[in-house]
């Protein structure tokens, strides 16, 4: 991500969304400003903070999905937290940290995984010269005599020669080698010391409750305590190959280098995408009810926001540069809603557009993964074959609209539903039809729906 050009980073979300350049934009350089800051002198870094964005736009126009593919896209860690949860009971007032060491563990396991890759062949390496070790068992060393000051012969042998028997030994393991490096043996048995994980059932009897507050994973500590046992188990050469080459990773991997670097990145790259920003919106002082729990998250997510420490169990996390992208229908509420101060911490903001019937259509038809792109593979698997003709596509995109306008506007949400009605009968039959390719035009996509569309009533229950 932090290597992507903004025009990079929109022309990749231009695969999935349509439209909302204006989002798409702001988001890139949001994302851009990040490693640009990398690139400045350290006393400068720190005065740049982060310019946190707010997505306001009605429902079901590319809000999320937007956070998603960028999510898909970063290299950076990552994570989308639903800003309304915090208002549920059992949550209330409590623990809006968590999502600070939530994207700290995101962190861990992208460093983890990094390293991994890195080291991936030398564990390889390493493991294939273990189960090589246990298919051909290596020959204990001809005994020689050791050296002795007294015994003039000792240890003065000269070069030693290899035996005959030797030679023959190393060829075969040389040809053995060869067999198990391109896989040949993958099906031959060896046996292994399996390391047995203590059963998680027996221990989740312990809450984590309250103590990962603290920093604390007491499932880990006590792992950690419990004996670690093994077996000796049969298992098929592949499969040793993996546990062998895991076994070599967790080895070379240094837990405290990942841990380091993993903190760094959430300090310096970390994105917390806070959907659903609308639902805390509102001010207290009106009473009891839910605008006083909204507010006191506000209140909570605010010191997060501006900067603050959260403690986790890879230790301290500084929120200073942390990135916050927010993003929220505002129907009921307005961004004024929101506590002065956390709107002064999100400067930069973009209004998404509503989508009409042509914007409809190219979600249709466009996207890496359109809805009709995933109802064709779907099918594909019954070995039907279904066209959707363009005017078919138009007619779907208009009643999409139609429905949208005269019922309640969910945006592209709709074409889901009405993409499932249209299909129903076909999906149902699939597998007796084997074969066939179906073609689905204008009048087979009004035949079906328009009915439903006139008995409106009808149409807000099942479109
Ligand atoms: N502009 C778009 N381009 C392509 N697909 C879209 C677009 N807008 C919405 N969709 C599709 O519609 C569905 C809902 O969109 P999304 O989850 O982004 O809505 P949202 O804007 O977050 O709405 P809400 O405010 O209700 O959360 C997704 O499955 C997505 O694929
Ligand atoms: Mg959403």
């Amino acid at each position: 991500m932090s290597v992507l050009t903004p025009k990079e980073i929109v022309e990749e979300l231009d695969k999935y969304i349509i439209g909302q350049t204006e989002a798409k934009r702001k988001v890139a350089i949001a994302l851009r400003n990040r490693w640009r800051r990398q690139q400045l002198p350290e006393s400068l870094r720190d005065e740049v903070a982060p310019k946190n964005i707010i997505m306001i736009g009605p429902t079901g126009v590319g809000k999320t999905e937007i956070a998603r593919r960028l999510s898909r896209m970063a290299d950076a860690p990552f994570i989308k937290v639903e800003a309304s949860k915090f208002t549920e009971v059992g949550y209330v007032g409590r623990d809006c940290e968590s999502m600070i060491r939530e994207l700290t563990e995101v962190a861990v396991s992208l460093v983890r995984e990094e390293m991994r890759r890195k080291l991936m062949d030398k564990a390889q390496a390493a493991a294939e010269h273990r189960l090589l070790d246990l298919l051909l068992p290596p020959q204990p060393v001809r005994a020689t005599r050791a050296f002795n000051p007294n015994d003039p012969e000792a240890g003065d042998e000269g070069p030693v020669a290899v035996s005959p028997e030797q030679a023959a030994e190393n060829r075969t393991r040389e040809i053995l080698a060869a067999k198990l490096h391109k896989g040949e043996l993958d099906d031959r048995e060896v046996e292994l010391d399996v390391r047995e994980s203590p059963s998680m059932s027996t221990m989740q009897v312990f809450s984590n409750a309250g103590l990962e507050e603290m920093g604390v994973n007491l499932q880990e500590m006590l792992g950690r305590m419990m004996p670690q046992k093994t077996r000796r188990r049969k298992v098929a050469v592949a499969e040793a190959r993996r546990m062998l080459a895991d076994e070599e990773l967790n080895a070379l991997i240094d837990m405290d280098e990942v841990t380091k670097e993993a903190v760094r990145r959430t300090e310096d790259a970390g994105i917390v995408f806070l959907d659903e920003i609308d639902k805390i919106a509102g001010r207290g002082g009106r009473g009891s009810g839910p605008d006083v729990s909204r507010e006191g998250v506000q209140r909570d997510i605010l010191p997060i926001v501006e900067g603050s420490t959260v403690v986790t169990k890879y230790g301290p996390i500084n929120t200073d540069h942390v990135l916050f992208i927010a993003a929220g229908a505002f129907h009921m509420t307005k961004v004024s809603d929101l506590i002065p101060e956390l709107q002064g911490r999100f400067p930069i903001r973009v209004e998404l557009t509503s989508l009409n019937s042509d914007d409809f259509a190219r979600i249709l038809r466009e996207p890496k993964n359109s809805l009709v792109k995933q109802y064709q593979a779907l099918l594909e698997t019954e070995g039907v074959s279904v066209e959707i003709a363009d005017d078919a596509v138009e007619a779907l995109a208009r009643i999409c609209q139609q429905v949208n306008n005269e019922t309640e506007n969910i945006g592209a949400r709709r074409l889901h539903t009405i993409m499932e009605y249209l299909l129903e009968d076909i999906s149902f039959d699939a597998p007796e039809r084997r074969g066939e390719t179906l073609r689905i035009d204008a009048a087979d996509v009004e035949k079906r729906l328009a009915g439903i569309v006139e008995k409106r009533d009808l149409g807000q229950y099942i479109l």
